[in-house]
């Protein structure tokens, strides 16, 4: 089988995921902005930071790479959101859906882990946007306030760092199960 990982990652985070999976897994990392999208593949893996729902490089990379090249998807998105709260997984999946192509015909598999936010790290148009959340989400009375909207407040302008090589787990079980069950 024939797999390969492509990362979207602007703070190093996903990056870091797809180093680790590469490691174990024994299979190639490319930025999705380095890779050769004339390859072809039995199994693509796709690591994506979130940014507004957007992940980072998927919509791109998936429109330009060719769809007869790969045979199966697994999109791997690296955000902040609590993966366990089923409200937050919803909402990335619906947003994930939006930015895949019309009428990929693909079998695609979605796992959800959490990454790092360095607020003195970013960027001015990144802290100009999580400023804007913070602001809305300081508007909510407390007693209407969701855990994201929770987490948000109490560590905006901090430092918060979930990466952990647990997060891969259930995605690198899955990858043998793959490799042993479907042949392709
Ligand atoms: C402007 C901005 C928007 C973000 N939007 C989301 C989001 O919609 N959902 C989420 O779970 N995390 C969100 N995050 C957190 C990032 O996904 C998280 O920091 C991730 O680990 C970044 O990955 P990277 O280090 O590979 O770039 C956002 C962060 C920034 C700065």
């Amino acid at each position: 089988m024939k797999s390969i990982i492509i990362y979207g990652s602007k703070y190093g985070s996903s990056k870091k995921y797809a180093e680790m999976l590469s490691q174990n897994l024994g299979i190639d990392h490319f930025d999705y902005k380095e890779f050769n999208m004339s390859n072809k593949y039995d199994v693509l893996i796709y690591i994506g930071a979130l940014y507004a729902g957007g992940v980072k490089g998927l919509a791109k990379t998936l429109s330009n790479y060719p769809p007869d090249n790969y045979k199966k998807l697994i999109i791997v998105t690296v955000g902040i959101a609590d993966p366990k709260d089923l409200k937050n997984v919803e909402s990335i999946k619906m947003s994930i859906y939006k930015q895949l192509p019309k009428n990929l015909n693909k079998d695609i598999e979605l796992f959800h882990i959490r990454g790092s936010l360095d607020y003195s790290k970013l960027n001015l148009r990144h802290s100009l946007m999580m400023k804007l959340v913070y602001q809305k989400a300081k508007k909510v009375p407390v007693e209407q306030q969701d855990m994201e909207t929770k987490d948000l407040i109490a560590t905006y302008n901090k430092k918060v760092d979930f990466i952990d090589f647990d997060y891969l787990r259930p995605l690198i079980e899955r990858y043998s199960k793959i490799k042993k069950e479907v042949r392709i």
